[in-house]
């Protein structure tokens, strides 16, 4: 197949022995066909656990008159990206690489209102039956050293395509809105090399996410609080506890 490569006029005249035609070689196109299609069904996969989640939350926002998830972000993995991850560890980077090696093409951040919210909306997802999670880390009970926290799952979902079905790997992230707040200042510090007082701002970034950890307890428990003073146990449950 041939490309043409006279987007701008001015720009061919000026370049020094630019062929106007450039050949591709078949072999690439062919990749190129299959990882479009591979990211079109990463992005598939992505629409198919976003439906499972919102219904998750409108079956509980019925259910408990309040919405356990505050938001849902999403996105499939940039090219550049995935080229540098399998790089960084030394692996091939082609389609079928892609595919074996990676479980965060496809991404999924789940915002919830408390800490238990995440782990009901995370086990009524683990529980569904054509749901498989491959890999569960808990960095709620188990922060990180820089106190990140957040409920990581890798999990694999079966999509319908027109010549049959395919189990697609999607990682989701779960945290609450406070958790979030954090990671997106830490992530932007990652972006920030030269920053002066580095260990003074890793200090006081793990300082935060203890604060941020005990504020969010503290709301759950007001939050339980005022449940239960709207709906007290009934006099046949106090009997029978
Ligand atoms: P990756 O190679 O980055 O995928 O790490 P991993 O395979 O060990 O997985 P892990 O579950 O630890 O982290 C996956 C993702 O969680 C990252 O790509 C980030 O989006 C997020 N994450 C993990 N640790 C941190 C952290 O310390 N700070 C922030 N802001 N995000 C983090
Ligand atoms: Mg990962």
């Amino acid at each position: 197949m041939n490309i043409n490569m006279n987007p701008n006029g001015e720009l061919v005249q000026s370049a020094v022995n630019a062929p106007g035609v450039i050949e591709i070689p078949e072999s690439f196109i062919a990749e190129a066909k299959q990882f479009r299609e591979l990211m079109m069904m990463y992005t598939c996969a992505i629409r198919e656990t976003k439906t499972k989640l919102e219904v998750l939350n409108d079956e509980l926002a019925v259910r408990n008159q309040r919405n356990p998830i505050q938001m849902i972000k999403s996105r499939v993995k940039k090219p550049s990206s995935i080229t540098e991850k399998l790089q960084r560890r030394n692996l091939p980077v082609n389609v079928q690489s892609i595919k074996d090696n990676l479980d965060d093409v496809a991404g999924i951040r789940v915002i919830c209102s408390f800490v238990d919210d995440i782990y009901t909306v995370a086990n009524m997802l683990a529980r569904q039956d054509d749901v498989d999670v491959l890999v569960v880390k808990d960095y709620i009970r188990s922060p990180k050293k820089n106190g990140y926290r957040s409920y990581h799952m890798i999990i694999q979902v079966p999509i319908h395509f027109s010549n049959g079905k395919a189990k697609m790997r999607v990682e989701v992230q779960l945290r609450t809105l406070a958790m979030d707040f954090w990671a997106s200042l830490d992530h932007q510090m990652k972006y920030k090399k030269n920053l002066d007082e580095a260990d003074e701002i890793i200090e006081e970034m793990t300082a935060c996410a203890e604060m941020i950890a005990a504020a969010d307890l503290r709301m759950q428990r007001i939050r339980e609080k005022i449940d239960e003073r709207e709906n007290p146990p009934s006099p046949f449950q106090r009997d029978r506890d």
